[in-house]
């Protein structure tokens, strides 16, 4: 069967109190409406997405989505223009549906990120299903009338619920899976004659629930948790933090600290790699078997291999790093920063569109912006590559067992050919021979017994100025 899905994300999200449309805040670094297109199984064919508030921001997401792979589907987006409720929503999705000739629809909320692809597969096992919770407070939520037989008698929202429904704890989830035909044609027929003055998605489910039964389907709680505040946001994060480091912990990796580790929905890690408290590992993260990652280092986009270590407190975004590598503590690898084996970064040594081949070292105290560092390539401590003349980036290139003295300045663009030694505290504004030494010195000035003498004169004045 033709499956589509439709995702509603035209709400404002007033309760956010946020410039940011409500389904692109995040949950460990990634959007909430990311999570939902990830969970849509593999027989979904294209998803629309239902928008009006904050429909370009939503849009140039789904673009730069789109250019990562991160869609498991195409995906069309709809204006629904003054959202009046959800069945409205869906209404606007219709015509397309249409043209995608859509048999099956699967209906789901933007802003309810930990659904997971396992529970959607459970709901589409039905030709036709709701998901629903069971609640000890459903307060502002639908509830779910049944029929003996475990499938949908009804749905009646709270601010419509009387006191009897009202005591009902099974709510609705607002996810479905039904046949588009029934629920098309109970579309056309929602009327707004409820408290809300909306046009209820849920008065069409409960229409074509006639024509198809509906299969209540429960589900864990969590799972349909909204993003409606920042509240909710916070409790959906630790959620999904359990749920991530508890799956890891069973696949073999030693968190110090799961209650302050985060590790994203989107991270692959190998056996033994130990967390330690505080580590962030947002977006693409893959570390090889082995890699110690120390408190409080964020990574984000970042492949590491194995046996690395990354010391305390390092930053490292769309980076690469070797095996074998030794980084930190307090390093800081900006994008393009390139890492090959066993390659030393040490602390405040900062990196940008930079590659340090096999074995090269960069200890202590360095920027290396625009640079390539050739294999067993040494640079001091304190040193810069001069890479930016307030208009353009040069780029400064070192070949292979370049050995660069503390304190130089590179000024690029410049080369710096291999076994080539640079004297420390050098500027090298020219180009270096492989092999060739190169020093600049202003000359060095020696006077004997100075220094006492200037300390006895200034002593002699302090002492006749505190006299007077
Ligand atoms: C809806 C259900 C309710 C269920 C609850 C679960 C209806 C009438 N009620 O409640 O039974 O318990 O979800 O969370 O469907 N949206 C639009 N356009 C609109 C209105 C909403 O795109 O005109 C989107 C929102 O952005 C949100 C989703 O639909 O992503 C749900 O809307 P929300 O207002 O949170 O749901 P309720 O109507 O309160
Ligand atoms: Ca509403």
């Amino acid at each position: 069967m033709k499956t589509h899905a439709v995702i509603l994300a035209a709400g404002l999200g007033k309760r956010m109190k946020s410039d940011l449309p409500k389904v692109l805040h995040p949950v460990l670094g990634d959007p909430s409406l990311l999570w939902v297109l990830r969970s849509l199984p593999p027989e979904v064919e294209g998803a629309v997405l239902v928008l009006h508030h904050g429909k370009e921001q939503v849009e140039t997401a789904l673009r730069a989505w789109e250019a990562d792979g991160l869609l498991p589907c195409p995906v069309t987006t709809v204006d629904q223009g003054e959202p009046l409720g959800t069945g409205h929503a869906v209404q606007q999705a219709a015509a397309t549906l249409d043209r995608l000739g859509a048999e099956r629809v699967v209906i789901l909320c933007g802003d309810v990120p930990l659904l997971t692809r396992e529970t959607l597969q459970r709901l589409m096992d039905h030709p036709a299903g709701l998901l629903a919770m069971d609640l000890d407070d459903a307060t502002g939520y639908g509830r779910v009338l049944e029929h003996g037989n475990g499938t949908l008698a009804g749905l009646v929202e709270h601010k419509d619920a009387s006191e009897a429904q009202r005591a009902i704890r099974r709510a609705n989830g607002g996810a479905y899976a039904l046949p588009w035909a029934p629920l098309r044609s109970a579309l056309a027929g929602l009327k707004a004659d409820n408290a809300q003055k909306e046009y209820y998605l849920t008065d069409a489910v409960v229409a074509a629930a006639a024509a198809c039964p509906v299969q209540v389907v429960a589900c864990a709680a969590e799972e349909l948790l909204g993003m409606n505040g920042r509240a909710d946001q916070a409790t959906l994060q630790a959620l999904a933090r359990n749920r991530i480091n508890q799956a890891w912990m069973e696949a073999g990796i030693t968190f110090l600290d799961p209650a302050t580790t985060l590790v994203g929905p989107r991270a692959a890690l190998g056996r033994d790699v130990v967390l330690e408290p505080g580590a962030r590992l947002e977006g693409h993260v893959v570390i090889g078997e082995g890699t110690r990652i120390g408190q409080g280092c964020i990574l984000t986009d970042c492949e590491v291999g194995q046996g690395a270590e990354l010391r305390p407190y390092c930053v490292a975004t769309r980076s690469r790093i070797g095996s074998g590598a030794k980084v930190g503590p307090f390093a800081h690898l900006r994008e393009g920063t390139e890492l090959e084996t066993d390659v030393h970064v040490g602390n405040f040594v900062e990196t940008k569109k930079t590659t340090l081949r096999r074995g090269a070292k960069a200890n202590h105290l360095t920027y290396l912006g625009d640079c390539e560092v050739g294999e067993r390539s040494n640079i001091g401590a304190g040193c810069i590559t001069c890479n930016y003349d307030g208009v353009n980036k040069h780029r400064t290139v070192i070949g292979r067992n370049v050995f660069v003295g503390s304190d130089c300045q590179l000024v690029a663009p410049v080369s710096l050919g291999d076994d080539s030694l640079i004297g420390a505290g050098t500027t090298v504004t020219q180009d270096v021979p492989a092999g060739a030494l190169a020093l600049s010195r202003s000359p060095m000035l020696m006077k004997e017994g100075a220094a006492l003498q200037l300390r006895e004169k200034l002593l002699a004045l302090k002492l006749r100025a505190q006299t007077c």
